[in-house]
């Protein structure tokens, strides 16, 4: 029987999680070892999880009995909410209570709770400078909602660690967030942040981040850590892009209504969001300190070196 201690890992198949999966299991002798979760165990990519060494498991979210089994025995919980799946804060809000309940349940030693700040403390919902979102509730929805979660631990004085992530460079490949060619057949970066920093990260990393934290836990539990390979410029990221696919993009720093009216879903939610990371620059860039990410994880990649491995995946129309 195995002494190692089982960190039991939601969205184990999607990227925060997988990270985190991928970065236990390729350390045999870190003393720990990964329960992936998933909605179903017979998909390929859950399947690809237990032919690298996890525990594969069935779990519902929406289910608080369902986590309470998933969680069984478990020393860590990697808790991550899919807010692109449903839109939904209340949901989102609803699936972190349940998981921070059955994590109490469980005697779990350490979560990690994978959030982001509650905007409408920095923009109240009286301030116009952005419209108000879900049914006028919420700035950010996909950011507030999480951070307005963060009291389900703390109101079970549960020993948790607030894992502030970063916008995933992944997005450029995955999130139809890359470089795309102008009506002059210019290739542009379109992103509303002005000539502000964004912090961004290897989505890879989280995870990686989130080992060393369990790995070094009593330093961790109970505090805020915010984590970034970079905080890079429009213009910064499409230098970097000009250098890697050797032909020219261009920064096009869209007005925030002008990015809030593009139509796709959740083009208001990101609107929103990238404006108050530009309004909130010092603020923003501060809490995900570089520093402090790199004594985490010593590997953390940088924009360019992530560029590097990832150039070729990136859709360019
Ligand atoms: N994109 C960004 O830049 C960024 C930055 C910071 C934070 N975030 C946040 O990251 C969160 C998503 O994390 P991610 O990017 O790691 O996810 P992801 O790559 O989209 O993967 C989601 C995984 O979650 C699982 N899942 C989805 N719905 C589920 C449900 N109802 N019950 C159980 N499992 C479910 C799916 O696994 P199965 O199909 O195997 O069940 C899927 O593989 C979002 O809330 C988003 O706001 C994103």
């Amino acid at each position: 029987m195995s002494e190692k201690k089982i960190i039991a890992i939601l969205g184990a198949t999607g990227a925060q999680g997988g990270g985190l999966v991928r970065s236990i299991l390729s350390d045999k002798s870190g003393g720990f070892t990964a329960r992936a979760l998933t909605r179903d165990v017979n998909t390929d990519k859950a399947k690809a999880l237990a032919e690298l060494g996890a525990e594969v498991v069935a779990v519902d979210i929406d289910n608080e009995e369902s986590l309470r089994k998933a969680f069984d025995g478990a020393y860590g919980v990697y808790a991550v909410t899919f807010f692109w799946e449903h839109f939904s804060p209340e949901k989102e809000k609803s699936q972190v209570q349940s998981i921070a309940k059955a994590s109490k349940d469980a005697g779990v030693k350490h979560v990690i709770w994978s959030t982001l700040e509650d905007t409408r403390n920095w923009v109240p919902l009286t301030d116009n400078r952005m419209p108000s979102l879900g049914d006028g509730k919420y700035k950010v929805p996909h950011f507030d909602g999480k951070g307005e979660s963060n009291k389900y631990f703390t109101e079970q004085n549960l020993p948790v660690t607030f894992l502030l992530t970063s916008f995933y460079w992944d997005n450029f490949i995955y999130f139809g967030m890359g470089p795309k060619k102008g009506p002059d057949g210019k290739l542009a970066l379109n992103i509303p942040m002005g000539d502000r920093k964004l912090p961004g990260i290897a989505a890879e990393d989280i995870g990686k981040s989130a080992y060393n934290i369990y790995k070094n836990g009593n330093e961790f539990i109970g505090k805020t850590v915010g984590i970034s390979g970079g905080h890079l410029t429009g213009k910064q990221m499409a230098d970097s892009f000009t250098k890697a696919l050797a032909q020219e993009v261009v920064y096009n720093a869209v007005p925030f209504d002008v990015f809030r009216s593009f139509g796709f879903p959740g083009a208001d939610d990101l609107g929103n969001m990238f404006q108050f990371k530009h309004d909130f620059e010092d603020y923003f860039c501060g809490a995900r300190s570089i520093d402090i990410s790199k004594s985490i994880n010593p590997s953390l990649q940088s924009f360019d070196q992530w560029l590097d491995e990832n150039k070729s995946k990136i859709p360019l129309e």
